[in-house]
């Protein structure tokens, strides 16, 4: 934090500041979504997925939702990481019960298809005057979240033109052809900061990047694809807005966490589900907030167990910097009560 600046008052960016926040900051990944019924009613009367993130009321709507219920100290705008290819003229539907369907793009000829990353902005006004609606209705203790996908998450759907378990696509194509592969994932940091940066400028106060598929690449793919375009994104984005704090979610990385958290500089790091507490105690947060890392399965099963899983965590990271969070998204089979067990436990939790 620089010199003479004011610290936060909003417990998630006192956290992010690495200052004494009297209690664990919380929010859930996907703490919007097919769980929730009031979720569903809009999702139903939206008339299609895409059109509910393109909505500015009914994305609204969904966003808020989950702080009506539970109080959580951030809300996430409701929206997609695929918005970013949608709006570089990539044709993306979401079926029901099928996920993202794209046409993919794999090799130069695709490339020449997408239109310019300097204007995906145009695209995607709607979803800034969601933001911006969000930074109006939001309770005045709430962080607003403005988030993308990162590079390669984004290419694996891009080239794969689905969801898959083994990227092997855009994996087969970074490998044959690396330089060519390096131009879409060129294309996405710029489409990523022109996004990012129009959610900054509609009240977005932090920004996640997701990045899903991080953990799928080996080191040397790993450095290329997943850091160095993250380090970039978060370098383009603090020199237009210093000291926007930037939390980055590389799942899977493992040990690469720790060289991942020092050279992109992110100031949060997302941790998933199979990082120890206690190794990222002492790998991780003694250079800067981590959040994480309850698996989401605990928070459909409920109970002693999702207690007793939860009290770990808090015991090994609670005295900060931390942000509680799951290890990935809520899963829609997750009952809402047991969401509100475990705000309560977090809520009530002191170190
Ligand atoms: O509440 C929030 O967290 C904000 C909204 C949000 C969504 N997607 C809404 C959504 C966020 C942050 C995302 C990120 C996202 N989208 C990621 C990265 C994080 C992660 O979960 O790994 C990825 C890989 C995607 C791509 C995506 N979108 C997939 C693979 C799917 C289908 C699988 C699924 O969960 O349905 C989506 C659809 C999607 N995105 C839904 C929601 C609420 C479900 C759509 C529906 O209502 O039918």
């Amino acid at each position: 934090m620089a010199p003479g600046t004011e610290l936060p008052e909003k417990k998630l960016l006192r956290a992010l500041a690495g200052v004494e926040t009297h209690g664990v900051p919380l929010w859930m990944m996907r703490q919007a979504g097919r769980y929730l019924p009031e979720y569903r009613e809009v999702r139903a009367r939206a008339g299609g997925f895409l059109n509910l993130c393109y909505t500015p009321e009914l994305a609204e709507e969904v966003t808020l939702q989950p702080i009506r219920r539970y109080g959580f100290d951030a809300a996430i705008l409701f929206s997609d990481i695929l918005v970013v290819p949608d709006a570089l003229g990539q044709k993306v539907a979401f079926k029901e019960g099928e996920g993202p369907v794209l046409e993919p793009i794999t090799d130069g000829a695709g490339l020449a298809t997408l239109g310019s990353p300097a204007r995906v902005t145009e695209h995607l006004t709607p979803v800034y005057e969601a933001v911006e609606r969000l930074s109006r209705s939001l309770p005045k203790e709430t962080t607003l979240i403005g988030f993308a996908g990162a590079p390669w998450t984004v290419a694996t759907y891009m080239v794969g033109g689905k969801g898959s378990p083994d990227q092997a696509a855009a994996k087969l194509w970074a490998y044959r052809e690396p330089d060519e592969f390096q131009k879409l994932i060129d294309i996405l940091v710029e489409a990523t900061v022109e996004h990012l940066s129009a959610q900054v400028l509609a009240g977005a106060e932090v920004i996640q990047i997701f990045d899903t598929w991080a953990g799928s690449l080996p080191e040397l793919s790993f450095e290329r694809f997943a850091l160095r375009p993250v380090k970039a994104i978060r370098e383009l984005l603090q020199a237009r807005f210093p000291g926007l704090p930037v939390i980055a979610f590389p799942r899977g990385a493992g040990a690469m966490s720790v060289r991942y958290f020092r050279e992109t500089d992110v100031t949060g790091l997302s941790l998933d589900t199979g990082v120890s507490p206690a190794w990222a105690r002492e790998h991780l947060q003694s250079r800067g907030c981590v959040q994480g890392n309850l698996d989401p399965l605990l928070l459909v099963a409920g109970g002693e167990e999702m207690k007793a899983q939860a009290l770990h965590i808090l015991e090994t990271l609670g005295e900060g910097p931390f942000i509680f969070n799951l290890g990935h998204g809520i899963v829609p089979q997750t009952p809402p009560e047991h969401v509100g067990e475990l705000v309560k436990l977090v809520q009530e939790w002191r170190p």
